[in-house]
């Protein structure tokens, strides 16, 4: 369950002390904005939910396949209704390049392939709006994203990483992954996973920052891991700064992303 944040930074103080703030009045208009933002994204989330719900509710009295065949949200509704934790490492792609990405991918599909989106919701969002795939699933810690398709969100835990559907062991053919987090120990649980679920003929798409270049060469070292060749794919953050690319375990990956 969500709390609502208080409506505005001087409600917040007040509750705490009875007594204005002394704040900085750019720095209250920031912090005012930063709660707007959350509290607007709790309310199109709860939206979201709630019409979801409804939705599935509907289609169990109809008897209908619940969840068959429900249009995916937009990127751009997907980033107003999630807000990022950062908790969480939640930074959101931009819209321009989850939807390349999502084009490029689709391009390398066919209707039977499964493809695994490991940490990487705003990526799957694109995908599924672009055009549903049957065997696509969405690998998440957050579970609020099992409301965007319950079928085929996947309950991950780096932490647990043997932990995942028996039937996708070695059955995914395409992977998506963005590790949580900017370690050795992070990208050792996440190679766990991946070995588990991929075939000898799989892809694997990793998308994270470069500063972890040396990391990814030593893991992700033998097929169908690796060895990572870095694509012309040049991933783009709304908020982060820091330098993302792109990289493909797969002969000729470099020219991913070159047209
Ligand atoms: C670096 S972000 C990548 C998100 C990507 N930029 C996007 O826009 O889709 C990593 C993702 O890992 C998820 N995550 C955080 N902790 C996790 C955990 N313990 N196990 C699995 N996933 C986790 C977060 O919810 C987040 O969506």
């Amino acid at each position: 369950m969500f709390h609502s944040p208080p409506s505005s930074v001087s409600d917040r103080f007040s509750d705490v002390s009875g007594s204005p703030p002394r704040l900085d009045p750019n720095t209250l208009s920031l912090l005012d904005s930063y709660f707007s933002e959350k509290a607007e994204a709790e309310r199109r989330f709860q939206e979201l939910a709630a019409e979801r719900a409804a939705a599935q509710i509907a289609g169990l009295a109809l008897h209908d396949e619940p969840e068959a065949d429900k249009p995916m949200v937009s990127v751009a509704d997907f980033k107003l209704a999630f807000g990022e934790d950062w908790q969480l490492s939640q930074f959101w792609y931009s819209e321009s390049f989850a939807t390349n990405l999502a084009k490029r991918l689709h391009s390398m599909c066919t209707p039977s392939t499964t493809i695994a989106f490991l940490c990487c919701p705003t990526a799957f969002v694109a995908f599924e709006h672009m055009k549903p795939l049957e065997g696509s699933r969405l690998f998440e810690y957050d579970q609020r994203f099992a409301v965007l398709s319950p079928k085929k969100f996947v309950p991950y835990d780096i932490d647990d990483p043997d932990v995942f559907p028996e039937s996708l062991k070695e059955k995914v053919d395409i992977a998506v992954v963005d590790p949580p987090f900017l370690n050795e120990v992070t990208n050792k649980k996440v190679v766990q996973t991946l070995r588990q679920l991929l075939h000898p003929k799989s892809k694997l798409i990793v998308v994270t920052s470069t500063s972890v270049e040396d990391i990814l060469e030593k893991l992700y070292s033998s097929p169908p891991l690796g060895p990572l060749r870095k694509t012309s794919i040049d991933p783009e953050h709304g908020r982060l700064a820091n330098d993302f690319a792109c990289w493909g375990s797969w002969d000729g990956a470099e020219n991913l992303g070159k047209d």
